[in-house]
């Protein structure tokens, strides 16, 4: 018998250790059910091309479906020489149902097949991902809405910078992961395109092949255009890497904010115990590892991207076994992906957050800005109007006092224009109330932004 299924021009056996580095079984097995549907979808149309008998596509059908069968049940035994998830499954139906088997891959090529299996895989994949990313976007949304009256320092350079709502800070975030998925739905036309019934490469050579019937049965938005390309292109991978990674860099940038957060100095927000870690020597740690894996991933599924770029940027066209370097970086961005942004559902639904001490941080200088804007309200051009708040900050340094305990003279040593209202300066919720244009922080324009995304989130 012959061993390998190309086995016909051979004369010897493979060597051992090539047979380990070029075999991909051990990992693309995780494509067996994308295998045995692009058969059976196969299969089904080779009735129309006469390649078939309807009772011998019946019998090939119930035969993969014992295969699907073992792989569910976990009885799959590999042989030796099975290579990878293709050679794997036609050797298997081929003991189960004879040399009718032999059939199945007339004018086929593992080559539209492979494209085939992992375009359904992205399908089904980005699909599950989309609704983690959902799940994660709704349990912002939900908590900037409870906790939208929370007031705590916004900071630029890491500097305090102005008073933002809690909520308003949430919200930045879900605002990236939004446009990711946006992106994410934009991918799906170029994804969802049939490679099978290109065969090797130059397309299929039996005629009555229905491929748009493929396409149908198997759930693919459209055919593909040109059989070189189709067996050979890897765009839909590489751009859900980048997918994969710019959303990874938008949780590794909250994994960040929400460290520095959670220290003692900050106090903003404390880890629920279930996504932090003790240390096995300083009895009174709680360490946020959960968000520094989040933060350290990132990096991982970056490398992904790249090394699966630098695989494809020198090769000829169509197909060649480079491209089976596509599987891993995929398998694992799809894994490391999902589960972060479980994880991050997971600390973000289960994180404390202490609003007296939000509000303990803010500090008056904060309000330098709007000492500023009640200045130009009062008719003075701002570039003016900031140089007096600066001065007015330098005299309060000078004095060794908060900003907003200068005096009415004080201030007016500075200006003319200041009068007793300039008091009402003074509040921090004012502050945020003031900034009520569409996007701003006050509680009008933070409920419009979770409205929004609620809007986008069933849009899908
Ligand atoms: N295991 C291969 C891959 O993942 C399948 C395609 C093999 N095609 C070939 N002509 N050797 O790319």
């Amino acid at each position: 018998r012959k061993a390998k299924l190309w086995g016909g021009r051979f004369e010897s056996q493979t060597d051992p250790l090539m047979h380990k580095f070029n075999e991909s079984l051990s990992y693309d097995r995780v494509l067996w059910k994308h295998d045995i549907r692009g058969s059976i979808a196969y299969a089904n149309a080779q009735v129309a091309t006469k390649i078939l008998t309807p009772s011998e596509r019946d019998q090939i059908i119930s035969g993969l479906q014992q295969v699907a069968k073992e792989w569910e049940a976990g009885t799959f035994v590999p042989a030796p020489d099975d290579e990878d998830i293709h050679t794997a499954n036609e050797r298997r139906l081929t003991e189960l149902i004879g040399p009718v088997a032999g059939k199945l891959h007339t004018g086929r090529s593992r080559n539209d097949q492979v494209a085939t299996d992992v375009r359904l895989y992205v399908e089904e994949e980005t699909k599950k991902i989309e609704e983690i990313l959902v799940d994660l976007i709704q349990v912002m949304t939900a908590r900037a809405k409870v906790e939208v009256d929370a007031v705590m320092p916004g900071y630029t350079h890491l500097q305090r910078a102005q008073p933002i709502r809690w909520s308003h800070f949430l919200l930045s975030h879900a605002s990236s992961l939004l446009t990711d998925l946006s992106r994410l739905r934009d991918m799906r036309p170029r994804i969802s395109v049939l490679p099978l019934g290109s065969g090797p490469l130059a397309g299929n050579p039996f005629s009555g092949l229905d491929r748009q019937a493929m396409a149908n049965e198997l759930g693919f938005k459209t055919v593909g255009m040109n059989s070189m390309h189709s067996v050979s292109d890897r765009d839909f991978i590489v751009e859900f890497l980048f997918w994969a990674s710019l959303t990874m860099i938008h949780i590794s940038k909250l994994a960040e904010d929400l460290i520095i957060y959670s220290t003692s100095e900050f106090g903003f927000v404390q880890l629920s115990d279930a996504y932090s870690t003790g240390s096995s020597i300083m009895p009174q740690k709680k360490n946020p590892d959960s968000l520094e894996l989040l933060r350290g991933k990132s990096g991982r599924v970056f490398g992904q991207m790249s090394g699966l770029m630098m695989t494809i940027k020198g090769i000829p066209s169509t197909y060649n076994k480079d491209l089976q370097e596509d599987k891993e970086p995929l398998f694992d961005a799809v894994d490391t992906v999902s589960r972060s942004l479980q994880i991050a559902n997971g600390v973000l639904a289960t994180m404390n957050i202490f609003p007296e001490k939000m509000r303990a941080a803010l500090t008056p200088d904060m309000l330098a800005t709007d000492l500023a804007e009640y200045l130009v309200r009062k008719g003075i051009p701002f570039r003016e109007t900031h140089h007096i708040s600066g001065s007015a900050v330098r005299l309060s340094e000078q004095r060794k006092v908060p900003l907003s305990s200068l005096t009415l003279a004080d201030l007016q040593t500075l200006s003319p224009a200041f009068e007793e209202d300039v008091q009402a300066v003074w509040s921090f919720d004012e502050s945020v109330e003031r900034r009520d244009a569409t996007g701003g922080t006050s509680k009008r324009a933070v409920l419009e932004q979770v409205e929004r995304i609620q809007g986008e989130l069933g849009a899908g």
